[in-house]
């Protein structure tokens, strides 16, 4: 570009022709409303193309491409390959769907893109709403604090954090785990989700710190284990500090009994931390929350907006009760981020920064609050309840179905199950079932994904769809069946 005055001319970001941006974005929001609405019609799930793989490889770009080629590189090479979760017979792991609403939400919080680390501006009292909702909602104290995270894992690390500093008995932040007199344990079932661990580990205290509790035949903690394993390292000297209960396992989304392990907690001292990810959400059934029954008693409660309330990713939710802990762990402030003032956009106390590890933290707010105005939270549990009868109705099929067995109880909204045939032993039988779901997700049928449950390899099939329809599940169940029956005969 040329100078004029041996002054560099002043660029920005901005688009040189605005109309031609508005026009693209409003083809934009066609394609993509266009691509929500006929989602069913397509493959769940297709293998990437070497030809994209190749593309995706491509240098760093140093010129501009404008606006409109890299658009039409998005619907050429991204478009097409998805993930598959936003489909209705998408049932793996635990993922959820996303609504048209709260994509759109995504784009107008990226439009006034707030930084919600701090400062007195309207999208940190629009965060304080949606936490205040999501307490009520859960029947969690209002007095509680909390923020939102980018997931259940990140929920977990917040709480864990705050249990750690606030059981340990001396001054964490500055000491370190080095400074524990004695080794700090930790207590959860075997099924406990792999994010506990990651937590752990992150936070120096090691995950032999950490005790898998046997469970029952219902994958429930065994609580009197949970008690042996607690008196047993007392008495070898260590620091038991904090037990986790589960609301909805990974594997078979079981719940721990809560109100047992709330006693116990008060019992022995300890902080009870909760992972309700998906399973929290059951409180918002009237017909489900008996599930639940203890889980308003816990010390922190981690849980995922992005599964079963069906926002976009990324959204999870970290609950504290009491604030002052919760602050502890958490807040730093050096001169350059004083505030607790009266005047200015530096105003107020309460920034979300001094509860979580973010300092710069974006708007996923928005979509929480639209979400929920949108479609109010008796929508929700009406939705969850339906996931849950899917599920049911899934195991009937199963059940009555010759050469299916179903693999564990289905106390939510998962479903494990496999093909089996007699004349094969458990390897082959392993090794069949795994070729099942291989070709389940090559053919564009359904998702669900797998677990091993007693050395069994299960057909595992999550539910945090508001898409699916109980048809999905007839077409599952048949393609499973034809698919096994097909597998043996080739050989
Ligand atoms: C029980 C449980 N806890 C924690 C997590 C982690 O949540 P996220 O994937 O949102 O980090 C999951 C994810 O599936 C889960 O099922």
């Amino acid at each position: 570009m040329n100078s004029v005055d041996g002054q560099m001319p002043e660029e920005s970001l901005d688009p040189a022709d605005w109309q031609a941006m508005r026009a693209l974005g409003h083809r934009m929001v066609d394609d993509m409303l266009n691509y929500l609405q006929t989602v069913r019609e397509r493959p769940v799930w297709q293998p990437i193309p070497e030809e994209v793989k190749t593309h995706l490889k491509q240098p760093l770009p140093v010129e501009p491409q404008g606006p409109e080629q890299t658009y039409r590189d998005f619907l050429e090479k991204i478009l097409p390959h998805p993930m598959g979760n936003i489909h209705p017979r998408f049932w793996g792991w635990v993922i959820g769907t996303g609504t048209p609403l709260g994509a759109l939400a995504e784009m107008l919080a990226a439009g006034m893109n707030p930084n919600l680390g701090g400062a007195e501006h309207v999208a940190n009292h629009v965060e304080r709403q949606a936490v205040a909702w999501c307490k009520e909602m859960l029947g969690y104290p209002a007095e509680a604090s909390g923020l939102l995270v980018s997931g259940g894992s990140m929920a977990n690390l917040v709480g864990l954090t705050v249990a750690r500093n606030a059981k340990a008995g001396f001054d964490l932040r500055r000491q370190g785990v080095q400074g524990a007199p004695k080794r700090l344990t930790l207590y959860g079932s075997q099924e406990m989700h792999s994010s506990i661990q990651k937590g752990v580990e992150l936070l120096g205290l090691g995950s032999d710190s950490l005790r898998h509790v046997p469970v029952n035949a219902d994958y429930q903690i065994e609580v009197t284990a949970l008690d042996a394993a607690i008196a047993r390292d007392r008495a070898a000297g260590m620091q038991p500090f904090c037990v986790i209960g589960n609301a909805g396992t990974v594997n078979t989304g079981a719940f721990d009994d809560l109100a047992r392990l709330a006693d116990i907690c008060q019992r022995e001292g300890l902080w009870f931390h909760v992972d309700g990810a998906f399973g929290a959400l059951a409180a918002l059934s009237p017909a489900l929350r008996h599930l639940v029954a203890g889980m308003e008693r816990a010390d922190s409660l981690a849980f995922d907006l992005h599964k079963w309330m069906y926002m976009p990713y990324e959204a999870g939710c970290a609950l504290v009760r009491r604030e002052e802990d919760h602050r502890r762990a958490f807040a730093l402030t050096p001169e350059y981020l004083t505030h607790g003032g009266e005047r200015g956009l530096a105003a107020g106390s309460q920034w979300f920064s001094d509860y979580g590890i973010q300092l710069s933290r974006g708007f996923r707010a928005l979509k929480v609050w639209m979400s929920i105005k949108e479609h109010g939270i008796r929508k929700y549990g009406r939705l969850i309840r339906q996931n849950v009868e899917q599920a049911r109705y899934l195991a009937g099929l199963v059940d009555a179905a010759p050469t299916l067995e179903r693999l564990a109880p289905v106390p939510l909204n998962i479903v494990c199950f496999r093909y089996k045939a007699d004349h094969l032993d458990e390897a082959a039988l392993n090794r069949l079932n795994q070729e099942i779901l291989v070709q389940l997700h090559e053919s564009g049928i359904a998702v669900p994904s797998y677990t091993t449950l007693n050395g069994k390899y299960a057909l595992r099939v999550a539910i945090t769809n508001h898409r699916s329809r109980r048809e999905d599940f007839d077409l599952l169940v048949r393609e499973v069946m034809r698919l096994g029956s097909a597998i043996l005969i080739a050989g």
